[in-house]
């Protein structure tokens, strides 16, 4: 017989066997390696094996694990206020951290609606597109566009916008549906061309999916210039720019995913920068906190905030989550913006830019690569296999083969990618470059 006060405390290896990870085939894979501390890139196990993170542990790492002023920031703001209710109540780190992200972003996203990860993030900014065509007396604006490859979250609607994959495989009842329209997969051109003779024609799709049923869709959602789970696609910079011609043309919303993306990943602020893109909805996170804690916000501007504010309580926005704007949080995130302005970290963007260019042309030409391309901080390199996808069998193989070299990658199937904290040296990138190329034996058998 169980109850609480008879349960023995559990040895570290009792309670290993009641964690179900994430993405993880359970009982399938190696075992998990048990992380004690971090420091920089490094990752480190009780027993000292350090293992190089890559990848930026899920692409939230910016300044380095356990990064000092990010840390005495969390432990300053634990020990005054860990929390409050944000409904009707606010708190110093959110105004100053709503103060700080206006200053970043483009200027009409002044309004701020903090939530608690990237697919909430996502799900906020679909609810509140639906919501504005309603508040706005055209009900009938409800249907979303999203992207071939789309990646968005796991949530419900989030994963409704996420491209068929393995991952949504098993959910199809809980999705909505969503109109499909061309990513511009340049190595896959859906429309056959090339791009150095192209003229971004796989927008023509989404320009005729607006013109027939325009007057029907509340918004076009997109993660700006790089779909990141989807196999690390970069996308020409007038593919965005056509998008949101496309979507003020036909009087549509655009949601510009920015999670993976935002703060510096591909060499700007943000991705929307980089193509003079400004959306109606950013959602961010990930970085937001330096990866420190769980935070997301969605930014929209005055004329979808509009809508919501006046005396009539249907036009409110019925959402929230009991820690939203969790006062630590927003404190570790005011701490990561904060290290932008005192450490050199747009100088280390454009070192990891440099080794990428540097090393990537040499993968190009090699017999078992199919395509290598780049953004800002973020390199992916795509295997040639038979198997291609997320769930190639080379996947396994690559996965391990870097652990055993101390190197945390996690390719998508049979694409390898780097996407490192800022603060890692041209050295150590070189590093994971000379695994990657040693690992393509694996590939080439
Ligand atoms: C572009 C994008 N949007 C949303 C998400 C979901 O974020 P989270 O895992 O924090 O819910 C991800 C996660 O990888 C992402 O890459």
């Amino acid at each position: 017989m169980y109850w609480p006060g008879k349960v023995p405390l559990k040895t570290m290896g009792d309670s290993k066997l009641h964690l179900w990870h994430p993405f993880t085939q359970e009982n399938g894979g190696p075992p998990a390696p048990t992380i004690f501390r971090g420091e920089g890139v490094f990752l480190e196990t009780r027993d000292g094996r350090k293992i190089l993170d890559a990848i930026s542990s899920w692409w939230v790492n910016l300044h380095g694990h356990s990064h000092p002023a990010i840390a005495a920031a969390i432990g300053e703001q634990a020990a005054r206020l860990e929390h409050v209710l944000f409904a009707g109540f606010s708190h110093e780190p959110a105004e100053e951290l709503a103060t700080r992200l206006s200053k970043i972003v483009p200027p009409p996203l002044r309004h701020i609606f903090f939530s608690d990860d990237g697919s909430t993030a996502v799900e906020v900014a679909l609810k509140m597109a639906v919501q504005y065509w309603s508040n706005c007396g055209r009900p009938e604006k409800r249907r979303i566009v999203a992207l071939e490859h789309a990646y968005h979250g796991d949530t419900s609607a989030a994963m409704s916008v996420s491209d068929d994959s393995p991952f949504t495989a098993p959910f199809s009842p809980l999705r909505i549906p969503v109109l499909r329209t061309h990513s511009a997969y340049c190595a896959h051109c859906p429309v056959g061309l090339t791009r150095a003779t192209c003229r971004i024609e796989c927008l023509h799709q989404l320009e005729t999916l607006l013109a027939e049923h325009g007057h029907e869709i509340a918004a076009v959602i997109v993660e700006p210039l790089l779909q990141g789970a989807g196999g690390m696609i970069v996308h020409p910079e007038e593919f965005l720019s056509g998008v949101r011609r496309l979507t003020a043309a036909h009087d549509v919303l655009l949601i510009a995913d920015e999670v993976l993306t935002g703060f510096g990943r591909t060499g700007k602020m943000f991705a929307c920068e980089r193509a003079g893109v400004v959306p109606d909805f950013m959602c961010v996170a990930k970085g937001l906190t330096g990866g420190s804690l769980p935070l997301a916000a969605t930014l929209t501007t005055d004329r979808v905030h509009e809508t919501f504010t006046g005396s009539d309580p249907g036009r409110a926005f019925f959402h929230g989550h009991s820690y939203t704007a969790n006062p630590i949080a927003c404190a570790a995130a005011n701490a990561t913006m904060r290290i932008f302005d005192s450490e050199p970290v747009f100088q280390r963007i454009a070192a990891i830019e440099s080794v990428h260019e540097s090393r990537l042309p040499a993968f190009a030409s090699h017999p078992s690569v199919a395509d290598v391309r780049h953004i800002g901080t973020v390199a992916a390199i795509e295997l040639k296999v038979s198997d291609a996808g997320y769930l190639s069998s080379l996947r396994p193989k690559l996965y391990e083969f870097y652990l055993s070299r101390g190197v945390l990658l996690r390719p998508l199937g049979n694409v390898v990618y780097l996407l490192p904290p800022y603060v890692i040296t041209p050295e150590q990138l070189h590093f994971v470059y000379d695994t990657i190329q040693d690992s393509l034996t694996l590939a080439a058998n």
